[in-house]
């Protein structure tokens, strides 16, 4: 079933360069079953022109307060009423700062003061302008009145600049759109079995410097870790997610620590652990680091080079080896004899459970949408078949509940 079936999404758009991939973003999100109305800012028509969304949207956009006409046809009240999700992309500095200080200067700012419906903004603005004290204030604001928000990317700006400030890619937004609806859907209408209990997740791949500019690292996504994340989130959890660098949006109402190595990652793992109900271990930590990271970029004056490698700490084992150790769950992915060496690693790293899957086999794991799963106990074991990251998530947390539950 398409996730936003039904469902009527008001897409508010100011005036900033990202405004270029709006139609994009209307056609996915109607892709997706929603029924999409766009209101713009005077400063977004310099970007992109109403036609254009108004035919990719197949309803008239709205752009004015004072237009009598269009007052008619939907007045601004009805509109705020109108819509089960305001989504506003890209939303710029100028625009957060109205907000935040609750004017309603134009139509968007407006509707954002009329409507009971959920907000979710995506900043995009350079990268000095986001760190602004200004704007983290504003942001501030708009979090603690819980309007939802969506980035910002990192990465080069249409200025030039490189940093913080891009808008999220369409995919990511969509993809945050749905998950915020159904985390609704499941506010009103599903009991939240993990309420009260922390859950500490691991995600994405580890870099390992080798020096200022090169490291090794693998091809992890974190989206299965990041699925975990969403799905143990709507049941009611309070999730922190310590990923590794991964171009995917963190899920909404999720915390995420931002790290880049294993030490990183591993020092984080072990401030969080003992106040954590569940650790689920789904980086794909690297084996290795540099012995010696080198200061200056390694000059190619050599025709072969040698690096000298040491081992990481093994986290999800040095988590299982504390004294009030939360659940307990790490990941095997093996390419061959998969429950054979998932069940030496649930007995060597002292796991609660483990999570095996074969990368090997075409069409799952790394890097892919799918991915299945065997699931072992010591005593137990299930298999969770071929499907979607995010269903397969929503079953390996509903199994980690039950087993949990069992054990108490
Ligand atoms: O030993 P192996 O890397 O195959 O084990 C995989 C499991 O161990 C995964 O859950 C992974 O997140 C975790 N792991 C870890 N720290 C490491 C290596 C792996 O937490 N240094």
């Amino acid at each position: 079933m398409q996730i936003l079936q039904g469902k009527k999404i008001l897409l508010g758009i100011s005036g900033g360069i990202a405004a270029y991939k709006t139609p994009e973003l209307v056609r996915r999100l109607k892709d997706q079953g929603a029924d999409v109305r766009v209101v713009m800012t005077e400063g977004a028509k310099a970007f992109i022109t109403p036609l254009t969304l108004q035919a990719v949207s197949a309803n008239a956009v709205s752009d004015s307060l004072l237009d009598t006409q269009a007052e008619l046809a939907m007045g601004h009240i009805e509109l705020a009423k109108w819509a089960d999700f305001i989504l506003i992309a890209p939303a710029t500095a100028d625009l957060i700062a109205k907000i935040a200080a609750g004017m309603a200067n134009d139509l968007l700012t407006t509707l954002c003061l009329a409507t009971a419906a959920p907000i979710a903004i995506a900043p995009a603005m350079n990268q000095q302008m986001w760190h602004n004290l200004a704007t983290q204030n504003n942001m501030k604001t708009l979090t603690s009145w819980q309007y939802s928000i969506f980035g910002p990317g990192a990465g080069e700006q249409a200025c030039g600049d490189v940093g913080l400030g891009r808008m999220l890619e369409v995919h990511e937004l969509v993809t945050l759109t749905c998950q915020a609806m159904e985390s609704m859907n499941n506010d009103t209408s599903k009991a939240k079995p993990l309420a009260g209990q922390k859950w500490l997740i691991t995600a994405g791949p580890t870099r390992e410097a080798i020096d200022p500019v090169r490291y090794i690292s693998n091809h992890s996504s974190g989206k299965m870790g990041f699925a975990i994340a969403n799905a143990a989130q709507q049941l009611g959890a309070d999730v922190t997610i310590i990923s590794g660098p991964v171009s995917i949006a963190t899920p909404p109402h999720c915390h995420k620590i931002a790290v880049t190595s294993a030490m990183e990652m591993h020092q984080h793992a072990l401030d969080h652990a003992a106040t954590s109900d569940v650790f689920v271990a789904c980086a794909a930590v690297a084996d290795y680091r540099i012995d010696h990271i080198a200061d200056e970029k390694i000059k190619k004056s050599h025709d072969t080079m040698q690096l000298n490698l040491i081992k990481n700490p093994d986290i999800v084992a040095d988590v299982a080896a504390m004294k009030n150790k939360p659940f307990t769950v790490g990941f095997a992915a093996e390419t061959q004899d998969v429950e054979h060496y998932a069940r030496d690693k649930l007995a060597r790293k002292n796991l609660d459970m483990i999570a095996a899957n074969n990368v090997a086999a075409q069409g799952q794991g790394f890097n892919s949408d799918d991915n299945a799963l065997t699931v072992l106990t010591a005593s137990d074991e299930k298999v969770l078949p071929l499907m979607s990251k995010s269903e397969l998530a929503k079953k390996l947390v509903q199994h980690i509940q039950q087993t949990l539950q069992k054990s108490q």
